[in-house]
């Protein structure tokens, strides 16, 4: 049986099927993963309010990055096409965003939003409203809306202010120290983000250290950042002055990580995931996939732009449950789903725990991932902040659903490699969000195309 990777317009949705050959597909070669998201996002931003050019190398050209620029473009940015090879951006300068003339649409995007909030909320005399798709709608503003008001902003949403669409004035800020219940990038970069024009310092304290790209790309630019990580304390002195940069996005490992579970666990894979981003606050699945006895190797790694890069060779092992708790999970939150999926081919049974972030992502992912693996045969179940995973149960073709989340899209159609029949995933464009290539790169892999 040869593979057959296909996806049909069922307008405005579209279906991806995959049949696989039962004695699995073995993947080998290079492989590229498109640019990290979340310093595609950062990039953009900062490139935005910075003094100057920036200049961008290997932006993410999904659907996230680009809500971004639109919504910095209707303030009054200039950027060049984002689909230009070096992407770039006419910084307006710190405090000079323009009032925009419409609604900002955040599109799927958490991190434009919640991000973008920040800095919207410290303009003063400027009034903005935000909104976003049905999923973005639905997910918790209060996170950043909390400490933004006790730096003295002004912000209305639906639902007792914690809902989309938002209602912003833009005020002039107080510096705080804000203790912040969960360990968020997003809740994080945002207070940092207002830190930059408030008078003084201000201070995030979270539970456990979440990604750090903001820190590392503010001071790039030229702001004054202090980071204490025994307590996991971040400092922004205001107000700050940022300049330009030339910023070289390295690959995601978030997108990465699918190719990394799919060579774990199809046999005789043998495949290498080049400029791949190592930042030790997002290697937690490599710490994971490590623990289950996964085959994979760091290959050349080297820094750019501040960030550390490598490729990462994985191979097909038999691979072993393990128990996922605590520090771990911010460090591979995005990444809980592919696991999942790699759990399934383990054997014995997995623990993921502390994951109850999952539960307010692009969909509920603890849920969705529970729900739709069962439908192919899996034996997994639901726990408040996780998953348990019982290995080893053969799957087969089902019709799933992506419920419009990225990765669960992407997470489903790399369980269809070790899956007999037809499986098919609705609502499959939304792999376009993070990874708009992965249909053909994955078609590729198999021998297709
Ligand atoms: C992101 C932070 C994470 C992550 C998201 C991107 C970022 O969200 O899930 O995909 O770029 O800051 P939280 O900060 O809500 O955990």
């Amino acid at each position: 049986m040869t593979a057959r990777i296909a996806l049909t317009d069922a307008a405005p949705h579209q279906t991806l099927t995959l049949e696989l050959p039962a004695e699995g597909v073995a993947l080998t070669g290079r492989v590229r993963v498109p640019g990290d998201k979340s310093i595609s996002h950062r990039a953009l931003m900062l490139g935005a309010i910075a003094s100057g050019e920036t200049r961008i190398q290997g932006l993410l050209l999904g659907e996230d990055p680009r809500s971004t620029a639109a919504c910095f473009q209707a303030m009054g940015v200039t950027m060049s096409s984002l689909d230009d090879e070096w992407v770039t951006v006419q910084g307006v300068g710190l405090g000079n965003l323009q009032e925009p003339a419409d609604v900002l649409d955040a599109g799927n995007s958490g991190t434009t939003l919640r991000l973008m909030l920040g800095l919207l909320a410290s303009h003063p005399d400027r009034y903005f409203t935000v909104t976003g798709d049905g999923s973005l709608r639905s997910r918790p503003m209060d996170r950043v809306i909390k400490p933004l008001t006790q730096m003295g902003a002004e912000i209305w949403g639906r639902q007792h202010n914690r809902l989309a669409p938002l209602a912003v004035r833009g005020q002039s800020l107080k510096p705080t120290h804000y203790h912040s219940p969960v360990a968020s990038a997003q809740i994080k970069s945002c207070i940092l983000l207002a830190g930059l024009m408030t008078e003084g310092k201000t201070t995030v304290t979270e539970p456990s250290l979440s990604r750090d790209h903001s820190e590392r790309m503010l001071r790039a630019f030229g702001a004054e950042i202090e980071v204490d990580p025994d307590t996991c304390s971040v400092t922004v002195h205001g107000p700050a002055t940022l300049t330009g940069q030339t910023v070289v996005v390295p690959g995601d490992i978030s997108s990465a990580a699918f190719w990394l579970v799919a060579g774990a666990i199809t046999p005789g894979s043998d495949l290498v995931v080049e400029n791949v981003g190592i930042n030790p606050t997002r290697t937690g699945i490599l710490d994971a996939l490590a623990a289950m006895e996964a085959d994979i190797t760091l290959e050349n790694p080297r820094e750019v732009t501040g960030e550390p890069v490598a490729d990462l060779r994985v191979r097909h092992s038999r691979l072993k449950a393990a128990n996922f708790s605590g520090d771990l999970l911010p460090r591979m939150i995005d990444e809980v789903p592919v696991l999942a999926v790699a759990a399934l081919f383990a054997e014995g049974t997995t623990t993921i725990t502390d994951a109850a972030e999952l539960r307010v992502k692009e969909c509920d992912r603890i849920a969705v991932m529970a729900s739709q693996l069962t439908h192919l045969g899996a034996r997994i179940e639901e726990r408040p902040d996780g998953l348990t995973i019982y290995g080893g149960n053969p799957l087969s073709g089902a019709v799933v659903d992506s419920y419009t989340d990225h990765r669960v899209a992407m997470s489903l159609a790399i369980a269809a490699l070790r899956t007999s029949g037809s499986l098919q995933i609705q609502r499959a464009e939304a792999a376009a969000v993070s990874y708009p290539n992965f249909v053909a790169t994955l078609a590729q892999l198999c021998g297709q195309g």
